[in-house]
């Protein structure tokens, strides 16, 4: 039965989902990595494909799902509460961006987002009582971690998830880099509250797009798909662990 959200039907969707933000991205990744692509949803625009997966390697043939998220904490809640209760959906990896905040990474650097703060309330009422902690799952962030072998623009470690891209809170983000924070995206914190809610697993691969304390250095085009071909990688392992 199709959700409010997602129009495919029961077995329309593998166990293993990667889950950009943007939907044309799902679908050149779709174009890239996956064999016999069928568009499984395509509500708000939001696409979603099954296929398997064709990257030479462990994986290859392996059956893949990737959908879009759009941009949010609210939007990306929405779609892994469906794909997690009602499509039997049991891994989501979010490949996106993220601004660097430490200066532990560089603008092309790849972040394995292990935990995420947030300034969101959405995870705030899950446990009474307790402040949340947002954290990704302990086998596919070493899965990713292994597949990345060493590669020392891989970095795994805490990220921020804003609710704000514009909205700078003074201060904030001198706080998030003495407090070893890697980068900040705005999605990460609410999939893994949702992944525990539904007791399945989930992980962030981030390439970092722009770097906060550094506006000086820009990625090329190339780079850029270079950087995002092995964070791909690096997601495909955590979704198939
Ligand atoms: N803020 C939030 N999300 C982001 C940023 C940022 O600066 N850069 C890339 N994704």
């Amino acid at each position: 039965m199709p959700t409010p959200h997602i129009s495919a039907n029961p077995g329309d969707f593998a166990p293993a989902v990667l889950m950009p933000g943007d939907p044309k991205r799902a679908e050149r990744m779709a174009a890239a990595i996956l064999d016999d692509a069928k568009l499984v949803t395509q509500v708000r625009a939001i696409s979603g494909f099954t296929g398997t997966y064709n990257v030479p390697g462990p994986f290859q043939g392996r059956p893949l799902s990737i959908m879009a998220s759009g941009m949010g904490m609210p939007s990306i809640a929405i779609y892994a509460t469906e794909l997690f209760s009602i499509y039997g959906v049991e891994r989501i990896v979010r490949v996106g961006t993220a601004g660097g905040i430490s200066p532990k990474v560089q603008v092309g650097d790849v972040i394995i987002g292990t935990g995420a703060h947030t300034t969101s309330s959405m995870n705030e009422l899950r446990i009474p009582g307790t402040h949340f902690s947002a954290t990704a799952d302990f086998a596919m962030a070493a899965a990713a971690w292994a597949a990345a072998a060493g590669d020392p623009k891989v970095k795994a470690g805490p990220i921020i998830s804003s609710d704000h891209f514009y909205f700078k809170i003074p201060g904030q983000f001198d706080a998030m880099t003495t407090h070893g924070v890697l980068g900040v995206e705005m999605e990460a914190a609410s999939l893994y509250g949702v992944a525990a809610e539904f007791g399945k697993g989930a992980l962030t691969v981030l390439t970092v797009s722009d770097h906060l304390a550094d506006h000086t250095h820009d990625m090329s085009a190339e780079e850029r798909e270079t950087r995002f071909t092995d964070a791909l990688r690096l997601a495909a392992a955590a979704a198939f662990a």
